[in-house]
């Protein structure tokens, strides 16, 4: 009900703050304030994304929030501490790094907190509740919407170290899903903001994968969709720190390319183009996603494409063309 959403947003508030101040200010978060150095993160990113420290104590959230008046069960239900089976409550995030994850009006309504190394799970995370739905949020899309409708733009990127990474850099249309894949409710919210979304996922292969999936699911919710890719198997984050901001502007964000494109990057993949039966693999793979596209006008210039690269008569890709058309769905 609303006074128990309103409970629990003002109690996110709180300890968020409270965090935030102890990364900042204390002794307490100063091994948290190092680590966030080394991820090369500025001060201002730090306040402007609210990072916080969870200290390495069982009981922090729970004295802080008991004490200023929150029912330990709504707490609870809110995620933020735990009951155990003797009906003692203990602090969910620990000795973690706290990024709070902001609802669509910048209330606070979730957190993730990350191991200050490496180690399992790396990132934890607030569980779904009344105000937090995983599958309905985007990670900086509070702060980035505004950029968003002016760039006629969003960046969407796998991860938070990405985000913050990409808005240090300048790229401030930038909004991340939270290791969940992208749902049909992310592509709304998206296309409800804006046509273009540019999909810069991690460059590894489940981040090539992913990308697929949400490919479809934005072209499907009526995006148009473009790929960046980052090389070498990097993330976005780690592209940035290795080559800088000026770089991931240039090098990744402005260029881009179509869907089309990168499927083609992918379908070449492992083959070797000179080799007779892999070029011939390849073109009957192109075919059938040109096969897919709604638009006249795609297929025609993703046909001259092929044709002239593979020195291919137009006519014969338009008959193949048309027997994939009608075999598709
Ligand atoms: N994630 C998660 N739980 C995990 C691992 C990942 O929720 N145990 C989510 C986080 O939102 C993370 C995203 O999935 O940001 C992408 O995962 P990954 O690429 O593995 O992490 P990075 O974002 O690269 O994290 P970092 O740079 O901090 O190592
Ligand atoms: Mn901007
Ligand atoms: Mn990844
Ligand atoms: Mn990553
Ligand atoms: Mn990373």
């Amino acid at each position: 009900d609303a006074g128990e959403t309103k409970m629990m947003i003002e109690a996110h508030a709180l300890l968020k703050k409270f965090y935030h101040h102890l990364l900042v200010n204390t002794k307490e978060g100063q091994e948290a304030f190092d680590y966030l150095q080394t991820r090369g993160w500025t001060r201002e990113m730090i306040d402007q994304f609210e990072i916080g420290y969870a200290p390495d104590s069982r009981d922090f959230a729970v004295k802080l929030l008991l004490g200023r008046g929150f029912s330990p069960s709504l707490m609870e239900k809110a995620g933020l501490i735990i009951r155990k089976e003797n009906g003692d409550y203990v602090d969910r995030f620990r000795h973690r790094i706290m990024f709070p994850i902001h609802n669509h009006h910048g209330d606070a309504v979730g957190f993730s907190g990350r191991l200050l190394g490496e180690g399992q799970p790396k990132y934890l995370n607030s569980p779904e509740t009344p105000i937090f739905h995983k599958g309905s949020i985007l990670y900086n899309f509070h702060q980035a919407r505004l950029h968003i409708r002016k760039h006629q733009e969003a960046v969407l990127l796998e991860g938070f170290a990405d985000v913050i990474s990409a808005v240090q850099a300048g790229v401030a249309h930038s909004v991340a899903t939270m290791g969940t894949a992208l749902t049909e409710e992310h592509a709304r919210i998206l296309r409800r903001n804006v046509d273009t979304v540019i999909i810069c996922y991690d460059g590894d292969a489940s981040g090539i994968e992913a990308t697929f999936r949400a490919a479809k699911l934005l072209a499907d919710a009526g995006c148009h969709v473009k790929v960046a890719t980052i090389p070498d198997g990097l993330d976005p984050d780690e592209y940035i720190k290795k080559y800088g901001a000026a770089r991931f502007q240039r090098d990744i964000i402005d260029a881009s390319s179509s869907l089309m494109t990168f499927k083609m990057m992918y379908f070449r993949r492992g083959k070797n183009l000179q080799n007779e039966n892999d070029k011939i693999r390849y073109i009957e793979e192109v075919l059938r996603e040109i096969s897919k596209l709604p638009n006249p006008i795609e297929w025609d210039y993703y046909l001259r494409q092929l044709a002239e690269e593979f020195s291919l008569s137009l006519s014969a890709l338009q008959e193949q063309l048309n027997r994939y058309k009608g075999t598709v769905k």
